[in-house]
């Protein structure tokens, strides 16, 4: 265990007040709910909205509502993205298949999405990963003349936006997630969004049968996310980062989670939402920026499809080996830069899964899973610690014995050092 300055890989930051609105949800609850519906309708311009435990529960609950509308069992999802998608799609009884992606944009390869979009196809799941925006209206283009549905995963895309319309509001229905080290968090928790009446009324059916989160359930997640808050900050973060026993960070597969009703405790600590977002998307879009500014041009980052602004709930770099990705996970794990991967294999290497048809080859998001490493952007990471990052990509290129083509441009750390506005 290293005690020093330590940057976590995500971070949403909470303070006092928003533990303290929690607890008033306890006592208020009805308020404290209505008013979170309210102001979302408002800012998504759609008429439906539900809360519910986590994103997973939220995508389950959207398949079972869509399968009872549809009838058709097969769900296409991005060949790299988190776990939790093909889990809530096992969940509810249906089945995975692969897409391949564009490793440029991180959106689908379009060429291979037209190809599976076929009479199987429930739903495809247009996924904002890392909140970079990927282009709904093309992919609801291909699937709207089959039958097919556009679920959009904005688990980790809340506050981004296209032509003025925010994600999550062009998707047939569309469902966020408010777990640790999303844009905003209250611990974990979820939300679905739709405008179209049919599927609200398919998943009011389906709401109507969840049951309430415990009162134990409740005061377990606002105690975790007080203990959350806590150990954060980079100043405290070396401490739970040292105890492997934690697994911070683990990707993993499972279908066991709870699917709950939102309570009004995780209602209350969302309360002051829209300042949070604001002040998260801020810091992001300002790192993003200087980010990719201190990279040079010839370093592989991605560029979003879709036009508009997209979160960078962290900025991805695509390094051209694994090695050199696997040096620069050890530097930064060292060091306490808070640079990572981000999950472990692309979605068709996910062990329960073999033997389904989610088994099917995906080259470019394989490819993606090798060499993806991701940075912080968000706002604990300071001035000095942009610097601290580009230089330690210098160093493994330099280490890695790359040519100057590489990665990036092995004397441009100082330079950019001095463009980067002053340490604080
Ligand atoms: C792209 C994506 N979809 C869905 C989910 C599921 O959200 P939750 O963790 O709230 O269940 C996540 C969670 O990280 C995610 O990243």
């Amino acid at each position: 265990m290293r005690v020093q300055r330590t940057l976590p890989p995500s971070a949403a930051p909470i303070d006092w007040r928003d533990l303290v609105e929690g607890l008033v949800g306890l006592v208020r609850p009805h308020v404290a709910m209505q008013r979170l519906q309210a102001e979302f309708r408002a800012h998504f311009g759609v008429k439906h909205v539900w809360f519910v435990s986590s994103g997973k529960a939220a995508l389950t609950l959207i398949l079972r509502a869509l399968q009872a509308l549809s009838g058709r069992s097969q769900v296409v999802v991005p060949g790299y993205t988190c776990f939790s998608v093909p889990s809530a799609v096992v969940r509810a009884g249906l089945s995975v298949r692969l897409c391949d992606m564009n490793p440029e944009t991180f959106d689908f390869d379009f060429s291979r999405l037209a190809e599976a979009a076929d009479s199987e196809v429930l739903c495809v799941l247009a996924t904002h990963l890392l909140g970079i925006g990927v282009d709904v209206p093309r992919v609801a283009g291909i699937c709207h003349p089959q039958g097919i549905f556009v679920v959009e995963d904005v688990a980790q895309a809340f506050g981004g936006e296209r032509d003025g319309k925010p994600f999550g509001s062009m998707g047939d229905v569309s469902f966020l997630s408010f777990g640790r080290g999303k844009n905003i968090t209250c611990g974990s928790g979820g939300a679905i969004l739709t405008n179209d009446d049919r599927i609200g009324e398919a998943l009011a059916r389906e709401y109507a049968q969840l049951p309430d989160e415990s009162l134990a359930g409740q005061i377990k997640n606002w105690l975790e996310v007080a203990v959350t808050q806590l150990l954060i900050n980079p100043s405290r973060f070396w401490f739970p980062a040292g105890l492997p026993f934690l697994k911070l960070g683990e990707t993993k597969f499972y279908t066991d989670f709870s699917i709950t009703r939102m309570d009004s405790v995780r209602a209350g600590l969302l309360r002051r939402w829209q300042k949070r977002l604001s002040c998260s998307m801020a810091s992001r879009m300002d790192h993003a920026e200087q980010l990719r500014r201190s990279v040079p041009s010839h370093v592989q980052t991605v560029t979003p499809s879709g036009r508009g602004q997209s979160v960078y709930l962290r900025f991805p770099l695509l390094m051209r080996s694994k090695q050199e990705k696997d040096a620069l996970c050890r530097k930064s794990a060292e060091q306490g830069l808070g640079i990572s991967a981000l999950y472990p294999c692309a979605v068709n290497q996910i062990k329960e899964l073999s033997g389904t048809r989610s088994s099917q080859q995906v080259p470019e998001s394989t490819m993606i899973a090798e060499r993806l490493v991701t940075l912080p952007t968000h706002e604990f990471v300071s001035n000095g610690d942009l610097v601290r990052l580009c230089a330690a990509l210098d160093s493994v290129q330099e280490n890695q014995g790359l040519d100057v083509n590489h990665v990036l441009e092995a004397p441009g750390v100082e330079r950019r050092a001095q463009e980067l506005p002053r340490a604080h």
